[in-house]
C-alpha cells in the first residue's frame, strides 16, 4: 500500500496574519491583508509531511467582511471539500470577525474533511509575529483526519477551538481567543494534536446559498434611547437580537416596543450582554430565547433561519438545539 502525504489547501483572505507595518516593533500601526499568501507560505519551515497548495480569495481587514463574503467562502470551501486532491483546508482570516465567519461556515457546510480557520494578533512584519506558528499548527490540525469530526475549528496560540464556542476576548494579546465556559476543543504542540472533547455531530443546518435575512443587534444600557430602538425596529430589519441585562432582561421603557414588534411579525431574540451563561427566562411569551448563544452567534443563526423560511414556531427549538449540540 502506498502512503499518500496529506494535501492541505490554504485559502487566504487577509487579516493581521497578512499585515505589514513600517517597523518590526510596530504591533498596531499596520495594514491588514497587505501581503499575499505566498509571503505567508514563505515564513513556514519546509514541509515534508504535507503537500500545500494556496489560493488568495481576498485581502480584507475582516471588519469589512459582509454576509456576501461568508457566502463566497462557503462556495469555495464546498468545492475544496469535494476536491479529491484536498485532504484538509486552512482558511486564513482577520481575527476581528473570525468567530462570525467560523460560525456561519459551521452552520452551512457539510464537512468530510477538516476545516481550520486561523489568524494572528501581530502583523507578519512584527518581531515575534504569531502568524507563522498559527499557520503551521492550523496546517497540522487540517492534515489530521479526526479533526473533520469536530465541525469547523479555529487554531490559534496552540489551542483548538470549536466554532460553536470560539470568541475573541482580548484586544491585543496573542492569547486573544477562548471558548468561554466550554473550554477549548483541544491543543496542538510540536505536531501532536490532543482533544479535550469527543467528536461532535456536525451536520449543517442550512444550505450554503441560504439567503441571509437582515437582522440587527442592540445592547441594553441604563438610559437607552427609546427613539433609537424604535428607529431600528422600523428600519427594515426582519429580526432583532436583544443583548439584555443578566438573564436577558429588558429595560422597562423598551419592553413594550419589543413586544409590539414581535406582534408585528419581527423575530425578537433575547440574549445577554453578560458574556456567558444561558438565557431562558420563564414566562417570556412573544420572545425567542437565545439559550446558550451569544448575541453575535444568535444573529447569524436568525439571519439564516429567517432566510430559509423557518416557521416562527420552530425558532426556539432551533436555538435550543444549536446551543447544546
Ligand atoms: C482583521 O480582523 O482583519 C484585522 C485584525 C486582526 O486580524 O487581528
Amino acid at each position: 500500500m502506498t502512503h499518500r502525504i496529506p494535501a492541505v489547501r490554504i485559502l487566504a483572505t487577509g487579516g493581521t496574519i497578512a499585515g505589514a507595518a513600517p517597523s518590526p516593533s510596530d504591533t498596531s500601526g499596520y495594514r491588514a491583508g497587505a501581503l499575499p499568501v505566498a509571503a505567508l507560505l514563505a515564513a513556514l519551515p519546509p514541509q515534508d509531511d504535507v503537500r500545500l497548495d494556496a489560493r488568495q480569495l481576498a485581502s480584507l481587514d475582516s471588519k469589512d467582511a459582509l454576509p456576501e463574503f461568508w457566502q463566497m467562502l462557503a462556495r469555495e470551501l464546498a468545492q475544496a471539500q469535494a476536491d479529491p486532491d484536498v485532504d484538509g483546508v486552512v482558511l486564513t482570516h482577520g481575527t476581528d470577525t473570525l468567530e462570525e465567519t467560523a460560525w456561519f461556515l459551521h452552520l452551512t457546510l457539510a464537512l468530510a474533511k477538516p476545516l481550520v480557520l486561523t489568524g494572528a494578533m501581530r502583523p507578519a512584519t512584527a518581531a515575534s509575529a504569531d502568524g507563522p506558528m498559527n499557520l503551521l499548527q492550523a496546517v497540522q490540525v487540517a492534515a489530521c483526519p479526526q479533526a473533520a469530526r469536530h465541525g469547523v475549528l479555529a487554531v490559534l496560540n496552540g489551542q483548538i477551538h470549536h466554532a460553536r464556542h470560539l470568541r475573541k476576548a482580548h484586544t491585543h494579546r496573542v492569547d486573544a481567543f477562548d471558548s468561554g465556559e466550554a473550554g477549548p476543543a483541544g491543543f496542538i504542540q510540536d505536531g501532536y494534536v490532543g482533544w479535550f472533547w469527543p467528536p461532535r455531530p456536525c451536520a449543517p443546518r442550512f444550505a450554503p446559498d441560504t439567503p441571509l435575512a437582515p437582522v440587527d443587534i442592540l445592547f441594553d444600557y441604563p438610559g437607552i434611547s427609546v427613539s433609537m430602538v424604535d428607529a431600528v425596529l422600523r428600519g427594515g430589519t426582519r429580526g432583532l437580537v436583544w443583548a439584555g441585562y443578566g438573564n436577558g432582561s429588558i429595560s422597562g421603557r423598551i419592553e413594550p416596543l419589543l413586544r409590539e414588534a414581535g406582534r408585528q411579525s419581527l423575530a425578537i431574540v433575547r440574549a445577554t450582554r453578560g458574556g456567558a451563561g444561558r438565557v431562558g427566562l420563564p414566562g417570556t411569551c412573544g420572545f425567542i430565547q437565545a439559550a446558550g448563544l451569544d448575541p453575535y452567534k444568535a444573529r447569524i443563526a436568525l439571519m439564516l433561519a429567517l432566510g430559509a423560511g423557518t416557521p416562527p414556531g420552530a425558532l426556539q427549538t432551533l436555538f435550543d438545539t444549536l446551543s447544546y449540540e
